[in-house]
């Protein structure tokens, strides 16, 4: 019988980076098959009035979305709604196009349920990305630029990497994500202080009204992650999207002592440090929950601790694609269980 589990197995034969071109061919290929295109859409896209939610002036029919890094150049968007995605965030793109870090650079910790990358920012490029993207914006789900400076450029020019790519996607996509937060490009993460961040967002600001949010790592303490994150707002930032892989290796049991992990094993860390943001930040600004989410239960504890929207890549590898169906129609019952009309009433309902 056709089922997840049994493609999986086969899918799982082949190195993750192999798996997921396969994937993309396939996805690429599915707006091309109408009548099995419109079959997954009829039965993953939860489409509710309980769900959808105006953002920044930005529709989301619902609140999950696909975290960044799986359609890193733009090849995938019509193949979302299939998936259940209400929204995609393209890149990260860099500026000029980059092969990332030697292979292999992505492993399974199956038991784990979660992966391991340093594919570093592997992409065609910001202009054959614009390229991809122009032929798919606007869409009926809502789209986000992550964007990323180049491997070699340094420091001093960061910024303008930033600007030139600020440039290149504001008129193509809902919002921008300044991705400072990958542990796979040297020293990216040292940009994450408020000298750089100050710069970047009154510098973004300038450049477009498009919302602009900051992606932050799970690996800096509650107070840094709080303090960056209250000056990217007091910047301009539209909001925080917590968080990317960690580089706490003790998480899973095999691990590589490189790259970032993600899936089951970031969970429990990625909730706890939303939640302490969320405790400063909830009300002030709109804030995005990403890692290790794979079912309806956890999607909705990220909700209520304050996330408007919702992020996941690893947890469909695992989970596969009714997944992001499955979570919207459990955090529907949650929502009716909880006596909530709609999914506002329930985010951030733990802080008030
Ligand atoms: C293979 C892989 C590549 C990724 N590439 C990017 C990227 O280019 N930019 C980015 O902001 N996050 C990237 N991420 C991080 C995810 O967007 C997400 O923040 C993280 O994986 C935690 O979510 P998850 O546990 O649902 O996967 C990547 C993750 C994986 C697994």
């Amino acid at each position: 019988m056709f089922t997840y589990e049994n493609l999986k197995k086969i899918l799982f034969m082949f190195q993750p980076e192999t798996a997921h071109h396969i994937s993309e061919c396939a996805l690429k290929s599915l707006p091309k098959i109408r009548f099995l295109n419109n079959y997954l859409v009829n039965k993953n896209f939860v489409v509710n009035t309980k769900l959808k939610q105006e953002i920044l002036g930005i529709s989301f029919i619902n609140p999950i979305g696909l975290a960044a890094g799986f359609d890193k150049n733009a090849t995938m968007i019509n193949s979302m709604m299939a998936l259940g995605f209400a929204s995609t965030e393209i890149g990260t793109m860099t500026p000029r196009p980059q092969d990332g870090n030697a292979k292999p650079r992505m492993f399974r910790h199956i038991n784990e349920k979660s992966l391991q990358n340093a594919m570093g920012f592997n992409n065609e490029g910001s202009f054959k990305v614009a390229k991809n993207l122009k032929k798919t914006y606007p869409n009926a789900i809502t789209i986000g630029a992550n964007i990323g400076k180049n491997k070699h450029t340094p420091e001093e020019f960061a910024l303008n990497d930033y600007k030139v790519l600020i440039e290149r996607f504001k008129d193509i996509s809902d919002y921008i994500v300044i991705n400072i937060s990958s542990p796979n490009t040297p020293n990216l993460r040292d940009l994450q202080n408020e000298t750089f961040i100050n710069e970047l967002f009154s510098m973004a600001k300038e450049l477009t009204k498009k919302p602009i949010f900051l992606k932050i790592a799970p690996d800096m303490s509650v107070e840094n992650a709080v303090s960056l994150s209250k000056c990217a707002v007091n910047a301009g930032a539209s909001g925080i999207i917590a968080t990317n892989t960690t580089i706490d290796y003790s998480l899973v049991k095999n691990s590589k002592d490189f790259g970032g992990l993600s899936g089951a094993c970031l969970s429990n860390k990625s909730y706890d440090l939303f939640k302490e943001l969320a405790k400063e930040l909830f009300g002030k600004t709109i804030l995005i929950s990403v890692g290790g989410i794979s079912n309806g239960q956890d999607a909705y504890r990220r909700i209520k601790a304050g996330a408007s929207l919702i992020q996941i890549f690893t947890g469909m590898i695992y989970e596969g694609p009714s997944m992001v169906g499955k979570i919207n129609k459990e955090v529907l019952e949650l929502l009716q269980k909880d006596g909530y009309n709609h999914i506002s009433q329930a985010i951030g309902a733990d802080l008030k």
